[in-house]
């Protein structure tokens, strides 16, 4: 069993971790949600040996453990993935999962020089084990692969192979769910139950995706600004008032989801209008060397509109965004106001085409303030400057309060925050969302879609990825559905939500998914 007793852990003033206890029994899935920047990935920090806690103790079957360095923990059977997923790019799928058991090697250093017989059955054994953990998730076709070119959520996947290489009795997840659309978190859920069952694991999951926590976990543990404010079975804490008030931003209300950004939406604009297409792709082809991504992609946004593209992981989202913004070369046409788009970044940038890139990419060695002021790049003086930083601190007070924190050391929540503050510091025209609410708690989900619309009210036009589906679909005029690099239906948000094949391809789950899954505890 894994507990943490009165654990805590500070960084100058900020109480990061206050006083957590916790006790993961064997064989059991435990839950840790809360806000973003609530100190949730600084417990797992500690729990690894990443950070020494300031006070308190960690025990691993009775042994005290806090202080250890973080490989020491791993030989004693805990494993962890990433927030942030840290891969190695230079390796292909396979040795990125190889890599991780050097400390099972049986033989030195000299035993590899002079070629021993014991090498290669050592060596053979080890290839055998990464591609039964590759099995185990469904990564084994993909194994000669570079991670990079693997979606998303495919890279959390060979994370998670990564660390079972390790051979744990404890494996701790920071947001395996993130960045998945709704049929690929209930794959998700299955491969955790089967983790728990056949290799007999405890779990330690940090989600913000509430249904998954809720029908998986045994216990729940929830906790804001580091302090415990609840904790129990998943029926215990989901009604808690000060749960629901901290981490929802709701009311208990069983209808909380149709509650959500309401139809608030927006001016519909039914037919095409020439004079009002703003950015126009004809006919965009992208290949990533023999692999066609993007085959004869057609899309318009008319200027003022929010446009959603939905579809399932490695459909070509980013993709077809990265083309837009310059970074990646195609053929076809792209029209900005009726003229050629520049084939160059650093020339769409500067005609107001901004992109809030995957997975964040801030600078993690700069400051907050200094990540905003590489965004405001297209200001002409200090004045404009200095005003487009108070909007966004504005829109954001939690970067204000961290304004000279290293962005790398930000939570994973407001390393999103920065990246969308980055994006609207050069006041875009055209602003292309990819996945804006990865990693964000649901009350701040709200906020970031509300945001949305406030931009677009300023006169922004919007393109926008998510696999948020039901949400990006609720505030958009149109949404395209992309499937395997081509446009397949395109049409109103809340049309598209009704048509059935859309809803059970892209809004994954039948009615009784989850409720089966939590059967299955
Ligand atoms: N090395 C550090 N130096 C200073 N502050 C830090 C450091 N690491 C974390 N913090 C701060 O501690 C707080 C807790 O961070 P943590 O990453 O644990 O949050 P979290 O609960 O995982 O949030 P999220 O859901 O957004 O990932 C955050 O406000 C973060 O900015
Ligand atoms: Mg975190």
């Amino acid at each position: 069993m894994l507990e943490a007793i009165n654990i805590s852990k500070r960084f100058g003033g900020l109480v990061a971790v206050d006083r957590f206890t916790m006790q993961v029994p064997d064989n059991s899935i435990v839950g840790i949600i809360g806000p973003n920047g609530a100190g949730k990935t600084t417990i797992f920090n500690m729990l690894t040996g990443v950070y020494r806690p300031s006070e308190g103790e960690i025990r691993f079957n009775g042994r005290v453990i806090s202080g250890f360095p973080p490989h020491q923990i791993t030989r004693l059977g805990i494993a962890r993935t990433f927030q942030n997923i840290r891969l190695f790019q230079g390796m292909n799928v396979l040795n990125n999962v190889r890599v991780a058991c050097g400390f099972r090697q049986q033989y030195s250093f000299f035993d590899a020089l002079v070629h021993l017989p014991k090498v290669w059955a050592s060596e053979r054994q080890i290839v055998a084990d990464a591609e039964k953990y590759l099995d185990f998730v469904g990564l084994l076709p993909y194994k000669l692969k570079n991670p990079d070119s693997l979606p998303y959520g495919l890279q959390r996947k060979l994370e998670i192979a990564r660390a079972l290489m390790t051979n744990p009795s404890v494996l701790l997840l920071d947001e395996p769910a993130a960045g998945l659309n709704p049929s690929e978190v209930v794959e998700l859920m299955n491969l955790i139950h089967k983790l728990r069952k056949m290799m007999n694991l405890s779990i330690v999951l940090i989600e913000h995706h509430m249904e998954m926590v809720m029908s998986i976990c045994n216990y729940v543990w929830v906790i804001n600004f580091g302090k415990t404010i609840a904790y129990g079975t998943p029926s215990e804490v989901q009604c808690n008032p000060e749960v629901l008030r901290a981490y929802m931003g709701e009311e208990c209300n069983t209808e909380m989801e149709d509650k959500k950004i309401s139809t608030k939406s927006s001016v519909y604009l039914p037919e095409k209008n020439p004079s009002m297409t703003f950015l126009e792709a004809k006919s965009l082809n992208v290949s990533y060397g023999k692999i066609h991504v993007l085959r004869d992609v057609s899309i318009h946004l008319d200027k003022n509109e929010i446009v959603s593209i939905i579809g399932a992981n490695g459909a070509g989202k980013s993709t077809l965004i990265n083309t837009l913004s310059g970074a990646l070369p195609y053929r076809g046409t792209i029209l900005f106001n009726g003229k050629s788009l520049p084939r160059r970044a650093s020339k769409v940038a500067a005609l107001g085409i901004i992109q809030v890139p995957e997975g964040r990419r801030v600078f993690p060695g700069l400051t907050v303030e200094e990540n905003l002021i590489m965004g405001g790049f297209l200001t002409h003086n200090e004045r404009e400057l200095k005003a487009s930083l108070n909007r966004v601190y504005g829109l954001f007070p939690r970067l204000h309060e961290r304004r000279y924190q290293l962005a790398g050391t930000l939570s994973g929540g407001e390393q999103q925050m920065l990246a969308i503050g980055r994006a609207l510091m050069s006041n875009p025209k055209v602003l292309l969302l990819d996945e804006p609410s990865l990693g964000l708690a649901p009350i701040m989900i709200n906020e970031i879609f509300e945001l949305i619309l406030t931009v677009r009210s300023e006169g922004t036009t919007i393109l926008l990825v998510e696999q948020n589906a039901h949400e990006a679909m609720r505030i958009s005029d149109r949404t395209y559905v992309m499937q395997t690099g081509e446009i397949i239906a395109e049409g109103r948000g809340i049309d598209l939500l009704n048509d059935p094949v859309i809803r059970q391809a892209y809004l994954g789950i039948k009615e009784n998914d989850f409720a089966c899954i939590g059967e299955n505890k």
